[in-house]
């Protein structure tokens, strides 16, 4: 019996790298375990399977979050297949695609807002009569090393995500009373699809393990990495801690 034996799991972005990372985790940990991913049903069943193979039961929800009434949509399917939730864990993401404010189409502007901030705002807000049943509930955000950084050709990958971070401070204060814990977690480059793509974009390497070596520790961080700060901060080891912003990046900013 894990310590998250009995309490369910939601991982939006579950299908692929960090949210997939902290799916497993979570049901190593003893939770059952759903996951909500856009369009890639192969990965989410790869994600469903690894939970299966922790241990625990696992579940996955087509539903992108960037629509309101999708995640109105899958609030309701948790309530009626499930009439519980414990754990949200919002690690959905896309990137922008590199251009200076000069250059940026407003449909990807507010494309990459609905993911990163409206999103997470409108999930959280249909899933909020759970989490309040719940004696303990957390919510975790993935957010970026990017919020305080803010480098050129980036604006609405960062707006989103200090639109997120100030969702989260804000729900952290509003919802403590519930009982409710609310943290970030703020990695640096991550070894994923998006990290991938990201090294080839910026740095135009190929492959992200030839980043080992000049990365602290001598390797990318890998997605379990992320994982477990996020096990720890839903963990009864953290039942003290909310309104946290844990930066995992080795130390590099
Ligand atoms: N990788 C990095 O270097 C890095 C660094 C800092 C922060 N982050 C953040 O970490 C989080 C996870 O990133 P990752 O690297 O794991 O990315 P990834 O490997 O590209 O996976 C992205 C995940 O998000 C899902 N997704 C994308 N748009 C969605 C939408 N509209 N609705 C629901 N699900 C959606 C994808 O589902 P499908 O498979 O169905 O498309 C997939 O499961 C993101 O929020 C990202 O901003 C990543």
């Amino acid at each position: 019996m894990g310590s998250l034996s009995g309490r369910l799991a939601l991982v939006t972005g579950g299908s692929r790298g960090i949210g997939r990372a902290v799916a497993v985790a979570l049901a190593e940990d003893g939770a059952e375990v759903a996951v909500a991913y856009r369009r890639d049903d192969d990965a989410a069943a790869k994600t469903v399977a690894a939970i299966e193979a922790a241990g625990s039961r696992g579940h996955a929800y087509r539903a992108s979050v960037d629509d309101l009434d999708a995640c109105r949509d899958l609030a309701a399917r948790v309530e009626a297949e499930h009439g519980r939730l414990d754990v949200l864990v919002h690690s959905a993401g896309i990137a922008s695609r590199g251009h200076s404010v000069a250059d940026t189409d407003p449909a990807e502007l507010t494309r990459v807002l609905g993911v990163h901030a409206l999103g997470p705002h409108h999930l959280t807000q249909a899933l909020l009569p759970l989490l309040r049943r719940a004696e303990r509930s957390d919510v975790v955000f993935v957010s970026s090393v990017i919020t305080g950084i803010y480098p050129p050709f980036s604006g609405p990958y960062a707006m989103g995500k200090a639109a997120m971070e100030a969702l989260a401070h804000t729900l952290a204060k509003e919802e403590r009373g519930h009982g409710m814990h609310v943290n970030i977690v703020a990695p640096g480059l991550v070894d994923t699809d998006m990290g991938q793509r990201l090294v080839r974009a910026t740095l135009g390497v190929d492959d992200i393990r030839r980043q080992d070596a000049a990365s602290p520790y001598g390797h990318v961080c890998s997605p379990e990495e992320v994982a477990d700060v996020v096990r720890f901060l839903v963990s009864d080891a953290a039942s003290y801690v909310t309104d946290q912003r844990v930066v995992v990046d080795g130390g590099t900013f």
